[in-house]
């Protein structure tokens, strides 16, 4: 099968992760005879010093033209140390989600059997924790207008807005989900002191009546942070809000062990994104000691959403596992014996390339 791959590795760590992720990508591709075709293109402060716009129409092009986008991530801190900064990274990467229609964030969240014990949590707290956060993507308080600041600068102001067309599709795409899953959503919201969040719950309190199979809860953001911690194996599918799916995913990110291991899709009405959750992590850029695998393991995703290939999926889930029972993993999850970034891309190609699956 010919896979058309846009590859859009940013700033920071990205190009390096995402140089594992072409790795992993290809020896895949070896394996089961598929044929990748990438172009390659600019997002970030890479794009705005090339052309001064984070998110220029040529990669917009390339992306609209491709099946699939693998996505490293952007930020630079001489941006995010300049508050007057007429341009931004984040402006790139929040127009390529509008402009690709990128309304839905699907984060898996799960443990690794082999690396329990190196979870800052109890094991028997998250041993089996296993679930699926769909973050809303296009909407709400990064997104709203208007934003901005007073004439005398002393007063900034936010606004978030929902229409309920936004709501109903990401909701219905997480009952979907659910379906397949145990039949169990869960909504998080701030119902209690937002409007926002009020026409969430009524939405789908009005979408529940369709999926009378599914158990919905609701619960409150604030309460969410701590289950998510506390008792993480309650949770199955989570549905919330744009900016309130951007931190609890974060936090759920010590369930697995590290911010480098969690991927993600983000999918919607053009061509899907695969990208890690986490930022461009600018102290290590360059280093080689970022973990790559939260941008494998958004290539598996990639095999999975985009293309429908789920046995190479599994097959490079089957090679982040081998590379944990190796011992072959970053400083993040090992301070005393670390691998560097390529040698587990490495370790993960060559294991795919021997494998008998
Ligand atoms: N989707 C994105 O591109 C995205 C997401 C979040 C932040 N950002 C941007 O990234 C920049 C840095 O932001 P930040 O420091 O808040 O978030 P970050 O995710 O870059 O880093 C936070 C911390 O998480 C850990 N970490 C992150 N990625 C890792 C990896 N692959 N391997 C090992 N450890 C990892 C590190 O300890 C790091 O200090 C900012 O400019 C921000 O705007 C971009």
């Amino acid at each position: 099968m010919k896979l058309k791959i846009t590859v859009l590795p940013g700033d920071g760590i990205g190009p390096e992760v995402i140089d594992q992720a072409v790795k992993v990508v290809d020896a895949v591709c070896r394996k089961k005879g598929h044929k990748p075709e990438y172009s390659h293109g600019l997002v970030g402060a890479a794009a705005i010093d090339e052309s001064g716009d984070p998110y220029p129409e040529d990669t917009h092009r390339l992306c609209m033209e491709s099946d699939a986008v693998l996505f490293g991530a952007i930020g630079h801190p001489r941006f995010d140390n300049d508050p007057k900064a007429r341009v931004r990274p984040e402006t790139g990467l929040l127009a390529m989600r509008k402009k690709l229609g990128l309304y839905a964030n699907i984060r898996p969240i799960m443990t690794f059997p082999s690396l329990l014990h190196k979870s800052p949590l109890r094991k028997e707290l998250v041993e089996g924790a296993d679930f699926i956060t769909i973050r809303e993507l296009t909407g709400g308080i990064y997104f709203g207008r208007p934003q901005g600041r007073s004439e005398d600068g002393n007063t900034a102001y936010d606004t978030c807005v929902y229409h309920k067309y936004e709501i109903e599709r990401i909701c219905r795409l997480a009952f979907d989900f659910a379906m397949k899953r145990k039949k169990k959503l869960t909504m998080v919201d701030k119902a209690n002191v937002l409007a926002t969040s009020r026409l969430w719950r009524e939405t789908v309190q009005q979408l529940s009546a369709n999926y009378p199979e599914v158990e919905v809860e609701y619960m409150f953001v604030d309460n969410a942070a701590m289950q998510i911690i506390q008792w993480p194996k309650r949770f199955d599918v989570l549905v919330t809000e744009n900016m309130f799916g951007d931190i609890l995913t974060d936090e759920a990110s010590v369930i697995t062990g590290s911010l480098g291991l969690l991927p993600s899709a983000s999918i919607g009405m053009h061509t899907s994104v695969f990208e890690p959750i986490h930022g461009s992590y600018p102290s290590a850029a360059g280093k080689n000691i970022a973990n790559p695998l939260a941008a494998v393991l958004s290539a598996a995703l990639m095999f999975e959403y985009a293309f429908n290939l789920q046995n190479e999926a599994w097959l490079i889930r089957q090679a982040v596992e081998a590379s944990f029972l190796a011992d072959i993993v970053t400083e993040d999850i090992d301070t005393m014996n670390p691998a560097k970034t390529s040698e587990v891309g490495d370790l993960l190609a060559d294991w795919i390339d021997k494998s008998k699956i």
